[in-house]
């Protein structure tokens, strides 16, 4: 198969149409059959349940050219199980966990010319989404849905890819106790356009949350969850009911004490112990891991001894780690790597 020619090292994190998308429509209680199509446009009642109540939620996850030529991707089976979590919470019609994932074997298959070569630096994003389309008008669940999934090619989620990031410490809220924190509502990234702006029009690239209840402990940025590595080499992630459960910080947690032998640990993390941790990085599909110099809360600024130059030692350990484990370099646990054949 060949590749399609595109600037592969050039590519940042946007929307790239490529040729085929799979869907599939929830009717009288049952889910299609479903398919791939080339259509890239969808046509909607004005006032489709998602128009109108915002009743959508997504996934995110990617497929990745490994070092000997295979297109694989990383723990599809998680984003199922996390898409039906999220679908039950949005009292939307869950889709299928193996369903989920053959489609998504399906869909990146055809568009393998798409997947960006082994060492572009580039990977096919793959957005699962899920959406109301009957209309309503009262306030209440869609009877009608469509899943989708498309494709891109991407490259870095932040500009300047592995330089480390300024965050700000954001004066709203992100998600409340007992809310919708831990899903992925298309919701929860609405609410946070508003924040996103105020912090990049001020020079950051993006929000620390904190939680919403007591403001003194740290949840995560509006795509990614936060790691932190203390002066003694422990890795350390904030443990709370409304975040999202992120799969690379899961992943991660895994790789730092079986293949670094490192300590890690989820647990509440203060804000105010911030400033003694010697890194700090956000992790994510999207972010894989990026690391953090600075965090800035309102005017004072602390200062990871890692600096403004390069990753962290530890940070830079855990991400050999995971991309290896995902481009094919090293073994990987059971069940990790799913090849597209
Ligand atoms: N937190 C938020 C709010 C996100 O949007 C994402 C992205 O999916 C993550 C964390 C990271 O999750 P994952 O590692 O499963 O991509
Ligand atoms: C992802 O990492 O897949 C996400 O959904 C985060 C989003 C901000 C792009």
């Amino acid at each position: 198969m060949e590749k399609k020619d595109l600037d592969w090292a050039g590519l940042g994190f946007g929307y790239v149409q490529t040729e085929q998308r799979y869907v599939s429509n929830f009717k009288d209680g049952k889910w299609d059959e479903g398919g791939l199509t080339e259509d890239a446009n969808i046509v909607l009642n004005e006032c489709a349940g998602v128009l109108q109540y915002a009743q959508t939620c997504f996934e995110g996850l990617k497929a990745y050219t490994t070092e000997d030529g295979r297109i694989v991707t990383f723990r599809p089976d998680l984003n199922a199980e996390r898409m039906f979590d999220t679908a039950k919470r949005l009292e939307m019609p869950p889709f299928p966990k193996e369903r989920f994932v053959e489609a998504v074997k399906a869909v990146v298959k055809a568009n393998a010319a798409y997947v960006p070569p082994y060492g572009s630096g580039a990977t096919l994003y793959i957005r699962p989404y899920m959406f109301g389309t009957n209309p309503v008008i009262g306030v209440k669940p869609a009877a009608e849905y469509q899943f989708r999934i498309f494709t891109t090619p991407v490259g870095p989620y932040f500009k300047g890819g592995a330089k480390p990031l300024t965050l700000c410490v954001s004066d709203f809220d992100r998600a409340a106790p007992h809310g919708t924190g831990h899903i992925k509502a298309g919701l929860n990234y609405a609410m946070s356009l508003h924040p996103i702006v105020e912090a990049h029009n001020a020079g950051f690239a993006e929000n620390m949350y904190l939680d919403a209840a007591t403001r003194t402990k740290v949840e995560e940025t509006g795509g990614a969850n936060f790691l932190f590595v203390t002066k003694d080499g422990k890795v350390v992630t904030p443990k709370s009911d409304s975040i999202l459960p992120s799969i690379t910080r899961r992943s991660l947690m895994i790789v730092a004490k079986e293949y670094l032998g490192l300590e890690a640990e989820e647990r509440e993390v203060y804000f105010d112990e911030v400033k003694d941790f010697a890194e700090c990085g956000l992790c994510g599909t999207a972010a894989v891991i990026s690391p953090v110099g600075k965090i800035v809360d309102h005017g004072k600024e602390i200062c990871f001894p890692s600096g403004m130059d390069e990753m962290g030692p530890i940070t830079r350990k855990l991400y050999e780690t995971l991309t290896g484990i995902q481009m094919g370099r090293l073994d990987p646990p059971e069940g990790w790597i799913v090849e597209i054949k």
